[in-house]
């Protein structure tokens, strides 16, 4: 028999900010408190989400920050204040949309490309955008497209690249919490064999597909087994194409990539 539930503050906290009872989520087995209440806090945005998207994590609002600094580098050295942003695997759109926050903030107008190969995932995405928007500007700034990574993108060149997509081995899945097992979509997480599989096929469709201007990097979040080298010995072709620079996490774990053409 498994263990009854207890609530942690930060559980208990959600239930009150959004007038439930700690009961509402007690008898929902290991259901996130977050999938109950409709809406997560995210680089200091309250964003929707449901089990069709996975909810936005901790640590990818450092990935933002690395975005956010890269983005202001180009505006004050180079004088870059519009480009081309593409987010593939966008969920509940919460990168974008903390970085279409930051571009208004900064009067920053980039084309904005947000993708993701679920049609309900975007449809939460385009929700979330229009919190933080006029949408007419939004419709004009931002393309949402459904598609299977890069497969339908039109030609066109990007400064930023970004994708969170699902990193983790699928042997692992299995031993995930349960609350992320039983509840978080599948499609988010299931990296294939080793977790790099759809990471790999995006950079050589960035790579096929000239996506990548000369002077724009690519921002990946990843699982800790995908080492400088791990992808020497099972990717080499990706280091003779990309200067790769691996980051850590508020942890203290290997959590990102930023790529940049050599
Ligand atoms: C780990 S979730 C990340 C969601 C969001 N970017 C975030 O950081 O919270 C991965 C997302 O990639 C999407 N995805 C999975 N396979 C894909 C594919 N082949 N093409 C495009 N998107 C894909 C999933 O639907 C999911 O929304």
């Amino acid at each position: 028999m498994s263990k009854p539930r207890s609530l942690s503050v930060y559980e208990r906290n959600q239930l009150l900010k959004y007038s439930y009872k700690e009961s509402d989520l007690l008898t929902k087995g290991n259901l996130p408190v977050e999938y109950l209440t409709g809406f997560v806090d995210f680089a200091g945005l309250c964003l929707r989400v449901n089990p069709s998207v996975l909810i936005p994590r901790v640590e990818t609002e450092e990935m933002v920050e690395m975005i956010k600094q890269f983005m202001f580098a180009l505006s004050t050295t180079q004088n870059l204040n519009s480009g081309n942003f593409l987010e593939v695997g966008t969920g509940s759109g919460a990168i974008s949309v903390a970085i279409f926050d930051f571009m208004q903030k900064q009067q920053l107008s980039y084309q904005m490309h947000v993708t993701d190969i679920s049609a309900t995932a975007l449809e939460t995405a385009k929700q979330n955008f229009m919190q933080f928007g006029d949408s007419t500007q939004i419709m004009q700034q931002v393309r949402f497209l459904q598609m299977n990574l890069l497969s339908e993108l039109p030609p066109s060149t990007f400064d930023v690249i970004v994708a969170n997509l699902p990193y983790l081995p699928s042997a692992s899945l299995e031993f995930l919490d349960e609350s992320v097992r039983d509840f978080e979509p599948h499609r988010a997480l299931d990296g294939g064999a080793d977790g790099f599989v759809l990471i790999n096929q995006l950079l050589e469709q960035i790579w096929q597909g000239q996506f990548l201007r000369k002077t724009g990097k690519i921002f990946l979040e990843v699982d800790v087994s995908h080492t400088l080298d791990f992808l020497q010995n099972e990717y080499p072709d990706l280091l003779n194409r990309f200067a790769i620079t691996p980051h850590f996490d508020q942890f203290a774990r290997h959590r990102f990539l930023v790529l940049e053409l050599l």
